[in-house]
């Protein structure tokens, strides 16, 4: 069945051209998906959605499905990497509003998803489910996709850290690393350790648990600073950076991110150390040094998503204190397998 026979519509839009009160209307159902999966979900604003919806480096489609009464029910966005890295993959985000489920909307996108896979030539779309919402796994199940790489999403309460061992981490970091220094940097980063951070993301993407057959992207100097340009937009963020004296490497990173709307809650972007660098406990030196930095003297909450096969990070993270909360799972399907589904059923 076509959208138009199940009783909806359904449009392409444009993030820099449409009209405000109908990105409102998308944005009012984004929080309200979002409501369900997320324990600790606060509503995104307009301009927030804009920025974190947007960000630089990929190349978006984006789609919604509306009601006969012209109300946004379901949305489909698909995204690639804009340096030719993963050519063979598709990201796709399909979500539907809980009220219209089980009508075949989500078929619908998902076929309109491999359209465009096919005009682009990529063989396999990839996504993300969360255990707190049934209906997304039951839906990679039915189609014959497969979950590729859990997530657990783990959080502390703030004034449950143990300052102390923070402190510690940072008062052992000269003498377990000698050799390096740590800096907390407010905001963007400096120009002057651009290419070390440019670095750094590279060899994290490089190194952490992905599903297998992911690339990772490229990352220039300006790609870096494009990126926190953008989400300063509507956040701040804390950065320690570990530098190796003697070459001038940029050795490893700790980040705090939150929402200029809802301070209270910290989110832990990225820690990660440099393998060359590695067994001088810079790691955490780094994550004591964002964490005791005094420009952010109150928070909630910290969030952090671990693979959960990530010892390492897993074991820095539990010794702060840090509880799992929830899973979600990279997946992915091949275009081939859907289209095998969608020919197999009525929707
Ligand atoms: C996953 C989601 C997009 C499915 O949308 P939908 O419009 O209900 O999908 P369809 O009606 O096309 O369902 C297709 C098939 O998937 C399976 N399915 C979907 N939801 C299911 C559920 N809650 N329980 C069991 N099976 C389910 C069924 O086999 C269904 O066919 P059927 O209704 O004939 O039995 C929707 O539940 C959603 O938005 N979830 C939250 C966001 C999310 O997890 N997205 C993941 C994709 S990136």
């Amino acid at each position: 069945m076509s959208i138009s026979e199940l009783g909806y519509s359904l449009d392409e839009w444009d993030i820099e051209t449409i009209d405000e009160d109908e990105l409102g209307a998308i944005v009012d159902l984004t929080n309200e998906i979002s409501a369900e999966s997320e324990p600790r979900h606060t509503d995104l604003t307009t301009d927030e959605f804009r920025m974190f919806v947007n960000s630089p480096g990929q190349i978006r489609r984006r789609f919604v499905v509306r009601s006969r009464t012209y109300s946004p029910v379901a949305l489909l966005s698909t995204n690639y990497a804009d340096d030719g890295s993963n050519r063979g993959r598709l990201r796709v985000i399909i979500a539907v509003a809980p009220e219209h489920r089980r009508r075949g909307i989500g078929s619908r996108l998902l076929d309109k998803a491999v359209a465009i896979a096919k005009e682009l030539e990529r063989s396999t779309l990839t996504g993300e489910v969360s255990d707190t919402v049934k209906a997304g796994r039951a839906f990679l199940t039915a189609v014959g996709g497969k979950a590729t790489l859990e997530h657990h999403l783990n959080s502390v309460e703030i004034a449950d850290l143990d300052r102390d061992l923070l402190e510690q981490w940072v008062d052992q970091g000269p003498e377990r690393a000698p050799g390096y220094s740590v800096h907390v940097f407010d905001g963007n980063f400096p120009d002057e350790h651009l290419e070390g951070m440019a670095h750094l993301y590279l060899v994290l993407e490089r190194d952490m648990p992905t599903p297998e057959g992911q690339e990772p992207r490229e990352w220039t100097p300006d790609l870096i600073h494009q990126f926190m340009e953008h989400y300063l937009q509507g956040t701040e963020a804390l950065t320690a950076l570990a530098i190796h004296e003697e070459s001038g490497q940029a050795a490893g990173m700790s980040q705090l991110v939150r929402r200029t709307a809802n301070p209270s809650t910290w989110i832990v972007t990225t820690t990660m150390v440099d393998p060359v660098h590695r067994g001088h406990a810079l790691g955490k030196w780094v994550k004591g040094a964002v964490n005791i930095d005094d420009r952010w003297p109150e928070g909630e909450y910290q969030e952090t998503e671990n693979a959960s096969t990530n010892d390492a990070m897993l074991g820095i993270n539990h010794a702060m204190g840090f509880e799992y909360g929830l899973t979600m799972a990279e997946v992915e399907v091949d275009v081939d397998q859907v289209e095998r589904y969608l020919d197999s059923t009525d929707h």
